[in-house]
């Protein structure tokens, strides 16, 4: 792990799976195998229908509650939609925000990404916002580009206090779910350049508070790796996070 004071966070990103009773029984395997006062923050992000009962059965402990997503607005004709008062109202206090599923599923734009990460903070949560490249972006050299790009228009109006309430997290889209990771080197190259622009768009002390996630088929094998390097500090885990020995080595590895 860095060096810096940066306190590293695993994240579990659950996606759609697990029925409520599901996401309780992980939720729970995940707490059990969970470090008090470990000096690494630990979320897990289940399905919206359960978050309540996951927060009744982890707390306010050393396991957080995450959201998925969000809407910009907390009520009104919004079918279809929660938003960040009540994701509150449940426990949450992260929200993942601009997911690679979310914009290249479900079509979702920059400026929805913005206005989300803006509502979300104005609740007091902690947006974490995705970033990341397709692999034919990638292999045109605009990685930067798009990531850079991508990360200007969330953080778009935000003053530095506001943005150091943010956690970034750097999802090549092509690593997503592949079995194909970033090189450390590849991954920690991006998370530089995002911490550059950070400091460039607010301050120094800002883009050295900031924590930068990544994911991507992160996994027990690769993590450490991954996480030695200096400014990745934690993971955005997808698929192994559904298994609550493989998740808690992923912890291990950000303690270690
Ligand atoms: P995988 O770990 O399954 O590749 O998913 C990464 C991800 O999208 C986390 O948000």
């Amino acid at each position: 792990m860095s060096a810096s004071s940066r306190r590293p966070l695993i994240a579990g990103n659950w996606k759609l799976h697990n029925t409520v009773a599901e996401s309780v029984e992980l939720a729970r395997a995940v707490l059990h195998r969970t470090p008090r006062d470990a000096a690494v923050d630990v979320l897990v992000a289940p399905v919206f229908t359960a978050l309540y009962a996951v927060h009744e059965a982890i707390g306010d402990g050393s396991v957080r509650l995450a959201a998925q997503d969000c809407h910009f607005e907390d009520r009104g004709a919004f079918t279809g939609e929660v938003g960040p008062a009540l994701l509150k109202d449940v426990g949450c206090t992260f929200v993942i925000l601009g997911h690679s599923e979310r914009r290249h599923v479900f079509g979702e734009l920059d400026e929805a990404v913005r206005r989300k990460v803006a509502a979300v903070l104005s609740h007091g949560l902690t947006p974490i916002v995705c970033v990341g490249e397709k692999l034919e972006e990638r292999e045109a050299d605009r990685t930067e580009a798009v990531v850079l790009g991508q990360l200007d228009a969330a953080l778009e109006g935000l003053d530095a206090e506001s943005a150091r309430g943010c956690v970034i997290a750097y999802e090549p889209v092509w690593a997503i779910g592949t079995g194909r990771t970033a090189s450390p080197e590849d991954a920690e190259a991006v998370h530089r350049a995002i911490r550059a622009r950070l400091g460039e768009r607010f301050d120094g002390p800002t883009a050295e508070s900031v924590r930068i996630l990544y994911g991507g088929s992160v996994k027990p094998a690769n993590a450490a790796a991954l996480l030695a390097q200096p400014d990745i500090d934690g993971a955005l885990v997808g698929g192994a996070s559904l298994d609550a020995e493989s998740f808690a080595e992923i912890v291990q590895a950000a303690i270690a």
